[in-house]
């Protein structure tokens, strides 16, 4: 399922969920077909990034276990054409998401979409794992800490293990000031060591944040800004798009 993509990272709060929304929003702009699944089963956080928390009701537990139609539980986002999301549940167990269900329903979306990106919860908790056993690539999600460095190769470590061999590191909240005072490793050294290719470098940029708090994807207000400009080109060049 190469058409899957899984988005991770060792340390929390880097980024994953940012990326997805507005990676995932460059890719529909650029006309693929696009559903992103919100694995964080019991901290949602799709639904509210997307502002379409208001509409949710059912999820990706429902679909799982049978409860509703993958058709049922996605909602298409309100602006962005192309744009879907499967929200995750919000009271339920993670116990509830098995490597066998998972696999079948990411199966059945790779079908029905140009593109399934999968916002995993930090660490190497049980639903990264599974997940990393369904999906055909990843986009491991760092900062320039070195605790999230240090977390990213472990990770690494563990999905190579598993056979998830496509991996693919965005360096996120880059600060040159921070490089030009010694403070941070360079994003190629961090890839060295890493050791994995480095997909892309997302500035530290308050746009972001701001999109955040908007909850919208950021390209809706500002694509030019410095981040803005990095998820368009990262949509661009996604190894495998072209092949769609
Ligand atoms: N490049 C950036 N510049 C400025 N702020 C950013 C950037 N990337 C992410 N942020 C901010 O960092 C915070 C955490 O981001 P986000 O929720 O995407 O992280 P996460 O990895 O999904 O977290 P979790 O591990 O809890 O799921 C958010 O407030 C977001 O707006
Ligand atoms: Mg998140």
């Amino acid at each position: 399922m190469n058409n899957v993509w899984m988005v991770a990272s060792g340390k929390g709060g880097t980024g994953k969920s940012s990326l997805v929304v507005n990676l995932g929003a460059a890719l529909a702009m650029e006309g693929l077909r696009v559903v992103v699944v919100d694995l964080s089963v019991g901290l949602r956080c799709l639904d509210l990034c997307l502002g379409l928390d208001d509409r949710v009701l059912f999820d990706l537990i429902d679909v799982l276990s049978g409860n509703c139609r993958p058709r049922d539980a996605i909602l298409k986002h309100s602006t962005i054409e192309k744009l879907w999301l499967l929200p995750a549940a919000q009271n339920r167990s993670m116990d509830e998401i098995t490597e066998k269900s998972l696999d079948a329903l990411c199966r059945q979306l790779a079908e029905q979409f140009d593109m399934v990106l999968l916002d995993c919860p930090p660490g190497l908790e049980p639903i990264p794992q599974r997940a990393s056993a369904v999906a055909g690539r990843a986009i491991l999600v760092t900062t320039t800490e070195a605790t999230a460095i240090r977390d990213t190769e472990r990770l690494v470590t563990e999905f190579t293990a598993k056979g998830l061999t496509d991996l693919y590191l965005v360096v996120n909240r880059y600060c040159s000031e921070h490089l030009k005072s010694n403070l941070i490793p360079s994003e190629t050294e961090i890839a060295d060591s890493v050791g994995i290719p480095l997909l892309g470098t997302i500035p530290e940029d308050e746009a972001v944040t701001l999109a955040t708090l908007r909850c919208e994807p950021m390209l809706i207000r500002q694509p030019s800004t410095p981040a803005g400009r990095v998820f368009t080109a990262l949509a661009r060049r996604l190894p495998g798009k072209d092949f769609l």
